[in-house]
């Protein structure tokens, strides 16, 4: 499994997102497409992507039933995105079934990924609103390991808590992870950040950048950049 740096494309519309992609002549990155884009514009605007040589990532968060969990699953499949997730809250049946809708009658499928509890929940919010009075941390590992016990590939993460995963999951258990800032760049509204290069010391597997390309003066430089730094 290659590491790999996945572009945030946090555009609001096809028309945005192509003009983006335009950009990228000779390397074709892979691209992450969350809610936004996906609910604007519907599987089109994946099969448009994926017809240009993209790899992609459909960041869609899926929490439902198991079995409309499994069927929604089959339908991404179908789009033949790369890598998709789920919540890893929605419980181990949920995601054996999100497994077995993503899997192709050949046995291939995309990489499942979980996100276990979302950076903007902390931990008063997980007490007081969820009533879950462990430790986060502690929550965020167990989550992670449900998706291992459930034969996921792997959990969004922070950087900084890769390397715990890795020791809790295994090493070939994937962590992709946002929060990836240049050293001299802005950090934004992100709040824990770590450079792609200390990203790839602490054992991410895919690094998730969104505005220090998107909205570098030079994307493809800034695309460059990130893959000097943390795969090369
Ligand atoms: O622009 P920026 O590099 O901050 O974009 C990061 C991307 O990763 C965004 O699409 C954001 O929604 C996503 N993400 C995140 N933190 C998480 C999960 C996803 O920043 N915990």
């Amino acid at each position: 499994m290659g590491k790999d740096v996945i572009i945030a494309c946090d555009f609001a519309s096809k028309e945005a997102t192509l003009n983006f992609l335009d950009k990228f002549t000779d390397v074709k990155p892979f691209v992450k497409i969350g809610m936004e884009l996906f609910y604007a514009e519907g599987p089109e605007i994946v099969r448009e992507i994926k017809a240009r040589g993209h790899k992609i990532f459909l960041d869609l968060k899926l929490h439902d039933i198991p079995n409309t969990v499994k069927k929604s699953m089959a339908v991404l499949s179908h789009l033949d995105v790369d890598m998709t997730n789920l919540h890893a809250a929605g419980t181990i049946t949920m995601m054996q079934g999100a497994l077995e809708g993503l899997t192709r009658p050949d046995g291939t499928r995309p990489l499942l990924i979980a996100v276990t509890q979302l950076t903007s929940t902390d931990q008063e919010r997980m007490e007081n609103d969820l009533l879950i009075k462990e430790p986060i941390d502690k929550v965020v590992m167990h989550y992670a390991n449900n998706a291992k016990i459930a034969g996921l590939d792997g959990v969004v993460c922070s950087p900084l808590e890769a390397g715990k995963v890795h020791d809790t999951c295994g090493k070939n258990f994937l962590t992709v992870t946002p929060g990836v800032r240049f050293a001299d760049g802005d950090v934004g509204d992100q709040k824990r950040v770590m450079t792609p290069e200390q990203a790839k010391k602490i054992g991410s597997d895919y690094i998730v950048v969104g505005r220090p390309i998107t909205a570098a003066e030079d994307p493809i430089a800034a695309y460059k950049r990130c893959v000097a730094e943390f795969v090369d």
